[in-house]
């Protein structure tokens, strides 16, 4: 890979899980549009967001990154974004009582549309057509016409993410996540949960220390009660990505303006293949999916192309292994790490280790094995001499019924109620406040 980088020289490669498009020069006019609209995201918010994530490589942040596992265009609505923020910042609060550290947020959000599959195609009742991968590129109906990738949805997919974006912005700039006022994202669901006590308490903690911290000072706490949310996505679809990729004025490199945080996933991670080349000529932090059977010769070629400085801040391992698996393969990856001089942020995601299907053909997840392998991260990193950075979480703010167990006990019949998602199972709201209580309890056990 000695070969010079442009935002587009990854055509050179094989790229895994892309699209067949009927009509490439249809597709070809879409990605010159799409490189003529304006960016979603700054070079400055991207490398804030580096920075934040170089102190917490020190230990001195915790990120939690979460959200759907795909967006659907038919959810850019006000009361989804709003639910999404607000759990994510109630998880937030109780998260960062546990790890007394700043919390970093990142939502799987404005962006997350492209999906990548275990099959090209699908049968059903002896029909055959192309999966479904996500609604920049196809639709989920299981019709020809709805299968046929249609280059027209990246720019609904950039538009929606633009849409998402800006809401999101105004809902954080109006208040909407300011701690003198917890009672604001408050949530029906937190009277019925186990936690409701815990929570308030936790809530008028924060904004009693706030206010005291005032007192003393004199002056508003100014920055600190002030939320502020990053946006990542999986950075599947190269087209999409390149199309935004670009320099700025007065900084150097090329950034990739649709999101802060880019991540390659696990199908996609091969270190000679052309998302890692695309990956390695930008200035955002980069995240990559990590399973089993990771070798020491994967992590050495992704630590020198994708960070050769070995620079805090730069490159994140999002650990996914199952809560079964977790305890044979983390210390292993931690070693080879090390060995090639690494310096990258800890992320567990407990979440696409542990999918399993129900007898009736239900993608599922389990609770217990989303909590049981986020706790082993924590033991595994601590005994290795280092902390677990972070966690990163499919959740949703609305109450679906997608993973069973949790304290209300959702079982396999449960799941049939509220099942909403095309792809993955989220932890619904209640689940979700529940992790990060237990997440929190594990923390302050050290
Ligand atoms: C995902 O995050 O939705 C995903 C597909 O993850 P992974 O690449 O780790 O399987
Ligand atoms: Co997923």
């Amino acid at each position: 890979m000695s070969m010079e980088w442009t935002p587009e020289s990854w055509r050179a490669l094989t790229a895994q899980q892309q699209a067949e498009y009927p009509d490439p020069s249809a597709l070809e006019r879409v990605l010159c549009e799409l490189r003529q609209l304006p960016p979603l995201v700054t070079s400055w918010e991207i490398l804030d967001l580096r920075e934040q994530l170089a102190e917490a490589t020190l230990g001195k942040r915790f990120v939690l990154q979460g959200g759907d596992c795909a967006e659907r265009l038919v959810d850019c609505k006000a009361p989804r974004i709003t639910n999404t923020l607000k759990v994510l910042v109630q998880m937030s609060l109780v998260l960062v009582v546990g790890a007394e550290r700043p919390l970093i947020r990142i939502g799987r959000f404005a962006g997350q549309y492209a999906k990548p599959r275990s099959a090209n195609l699908e049968t059903r009742d002896g029909v055959t057509l192309p999966s479904y991968r996500g609604d920049i590129i196809n639709r989920p109906e299981f019709t020809a016409e709805a299968r046929t990738p249609d280059p027209q949805l990246l720019l609904r997919g950039y538009e929606r993410a633009a849409m998402t974006l800006n809401f999101v912005r105004s809902l954080v700039k109006g208040g909407f996540a300011d701690l003198h006022h917890p009672e604001y994202f408050d949530l029906d669901w937190v009277e019925q949960s186990p936690f409701a006590r815990e929570y308030h308490a936790m809530a008028r903690t924060i904004s009693d220390s706030l206010r005291f911290m005032e007192a003393v000072l004199g002056v508003r706490a100014g920055d600190s009660d002030r939320i502020d949310f990053f946006t990542a996505h999986e950075a599947l679809h190269l087209g999409y990505e390149s199309a935004q990729t670009r320099r700025v004025p007065r900084r150097p490199g090329f950034f990739n303006l649709t999101t802060h945080f880019p991540w390659v996933g696990l199908r996609t991670n091969d270190p000679d293949g052309a998302h890692v080349e695309y990956l390695r000529g930008i200035e955002n932090p980069i995240g990559i999916k990590v399973g089993g059977g990771t070798t020491r010769e994967q992590v050495a070629k992704w630590l020198d192309r994708l960070d050769p400085q070995r620079e805090p801040g730069r490159l994140t391992f999002i650990h996914r292994f199952g809560a079964r698996k977790i305890a044979d393969q983390l210390p292993g990856l931690i070693e080879m790490v090390r060995a090639e001089g690494g310096n990258i942020l800890w992320i567990c995601d407990p979440m696409h280790g542990n999918t399993l299907t129900t007898q009736s053909g239900i993608k599922t997840r389990s609770f217990d094995d989303i909590q049981t392998e986020v706790e082993q991260a924590f033991d595994i990193h601590a005994a290795a001499g280092q902390k677990l950075g972070g966690v990163h979480i499919e959740l949703t703010g609305e109450n679906v019924t997608e993973c069973i167990g949790g304290a209300r006990g959702q079982s396999e019949q449960d799941l049939k109620r509220a099942y909403e998602s095309e792809v993955d199972p989220r932890l619904n709201y209640e689940q979700s406040l529940e992790l990060a209580f237990l997440i929190a309890r594990k923390m302050k056990a050290g």
